[in-house]
């Protein structure tokens, strides 16, 4: 066996023993696709919503008829959703009952230091508490949380710490978009599983297989015959995703990371990197009662892979005719000026693709907590060049704090298509250079960038970047 850095090898030894699933042998479309309850406060004063969440262990059914150990957030696996609105603080408090520290990120959000949930601010195991204050000073967005304790979260977040928060604002609310029992979340992902039904964690894993729509293994999703919002969020740790219906008919791409889109986009397939996000409205009007469609991955984890049952992601049950009366208008919203950027810098990313061994840089360095790797003055407008310098493994990237702006994707600027949006995650393939731009603003502190194939994180391609007014 290759030789394993540092803390990738203490994850691995558990599980050396244990023989794998056969994922062909889990059946298909046998499980409904749960949608996750919405939390309810604690509280409500004043402009401030009030939550407590414990993190702790909890048996969830994945594969039919089999248990397996996730760690969860209120024993819920998926996690219940927290919806917000813009200007309305949510304050929620953390209690760890796992028997690893974590640390709650909220991925999207534009937050204070003390509240990013950073892999230096932990809480403890065993107990250990902590209250995040979300001012929700942004527009709409659709964002997840997910533990960011570095080593721990990419096996973390693999055993099910991770959940959805939905925040909307006017804007969004003046839409007649799909709502109600019609806009559905959906947290998509991979896994592998050993012959005891549990999930079998190896950092850098490039056999995780099984992909889960909210909690559950190739799922079924009943829907009428209308038009449904369907809020995607791809959860996995390493999967890019590359989404379609079975039949390749189109859709309607609306939103992407940072909210919607200035106007729907005709497409027939939507790519999804970790910790990405697609809102798609699929109109099932067209279709008969009774007919069944599959929403399919045709993207390989790597080449050869996955063999075609395995691509099948989630199969829709049409049920029968239902009144509609939302719209997708033709403008959905104006995205925020981008300003003219005076900072130029560049990221390179790489892993160890011999696998040899578990590094993984940004830099040629490997993260280091206590090191302050780009110094950004508050308020400054910067253009950031990220090379992907592995030639057959992609990566992504994601800024904390801010949503930025693609400006070009392998010397080819970004005018029109799906990353005309707010970004807070880019994909940058084998070889490729994307170009980013962003204004740091709003707060002061120190925060992470990574790739989000969130073992990669684990393995050090992340780096520290402070925001201060005064230049040291
Ligand atoms: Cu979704 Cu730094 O993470
Ligand atoms: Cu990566």
């Amino acid at each position: 066996a290759p030789a394993l850095s540092g803390h990738a090898q203490a994850r691995t030894t558990d599980q050396a023993q244990a023989a794998d699933l056969d994922p062909t042998t889990i059946p298909q479309f046998q499980q409904a696709m749960p949608v996750p309850p919405t939390l309810k406060p604690t509280s409500v004063s004043g402009k401030a919503a009030y939550y407590e969440m414990t993190m702790k262990e909890a048996d969830a059914e994945i594969l039919p008829g089999m248990l397996t150990r996730v760690r969860t957030f209120n024993g819920s696996f998926p996690s219940p959703v927290i919806k917000a609105a813009s200007g309305q603080r949510v304050v929620i408090k953390q209690t760890n009952q796992l028997t690893v520290p974590t640390s709650i990120h909220l991925h999207g959000a534009h937050v204070p230091q003390s509240s990013d949930g950073s892999p230096m601010d932990l809480i403890a195991a065993g107990g250990g508490s902590k209250t995040y204050t979300y001012p929700n000073n942004q527009p709409h967005a659709n964002m997840w949380f997910h533990d960011h304790a570095h080593h721990e979260e990419a096996e973390t977040v693999y055993r099910g710490l991770y959940g959805l928060y939905l925040l909307t604002d006017e804007k969004e609310q003046s839409l007649n978009l799909p709502s109600g029992a019609y806009d559905v979340p959906i947290a998509l992902r991979d896994g592998r599983f050993d012959d005891a039904g549990q999930l079998a964690y190896t950092m850098n894993d490039p056999n995780r297989t099984v992909l889960m729509a909210n909690g559950k293994a190739w799922p079924y999703f009943k829907v009428a015959a209308r038009k449904y919002r369907f809020r995607l969020f791809n959860t996995s740790n390493m999967r890019f995703f590359a989404l379609k219906l079975s039949d390749n008919s189109p859709f309607q791409l609306i939103g992407s990371d940072g909210g919607l889109l200035e106007k729907p986009l005709e497409v027939t397939s939507v790519a999804l990197s970790p910790g990405e996000r697609a809102d798609v409205v699929v109109d099932f009007s067209r279709y008969d009662a009774g007919t069944t469609l599959v929403l399919e991955n045709t993207r390989p984890l790597r080449p050869g892979e996955p063999v075609e049952q395995l691509s099948k992601v989630l199969q829709f049950r049409v049920t029968g005719p239902a009144r509609d009366t939302s719209v997708v208008p033709a403008t959905l919203r104006t995205l925020p000026p981008m300003g003219t950027a005076t900072v130029n810098r560049s990221f390179e990313l790489y892993v160890d693709e011999t696998g040899a061994t578990n590094n993984a840089y940004i830099n040629g360095q490997a993260y280091d907590m206590s090191r302050i790797d780009t110094e950004i003055e508050y308020g400054a407008t910067e253009i950031w060049t990220i090379h992907n310098a592995n030639t057959r493994l992609p990566h992504n990237f994601h800024v904390h704090l801010v949503q930025f702006r693609v400006l070009e994707r392998g010397g080819q600027p970004v005018t029109s298509g799906p990353e005309v949006a707010l970004k807070d995650t880019v994909a940058v393939q084998p070889g490729e250079t994307v170009k980013i731009q962003a204004t740091f603003t709003g707060y002061e502190g120190t925060y992470v960038y990574h790739c989000h194939m969130i073992d990669h994180a684990a393995m050090g391609m992340m780096g520290n970047f402070r925001v201060s007014a005064t230049r040291s």
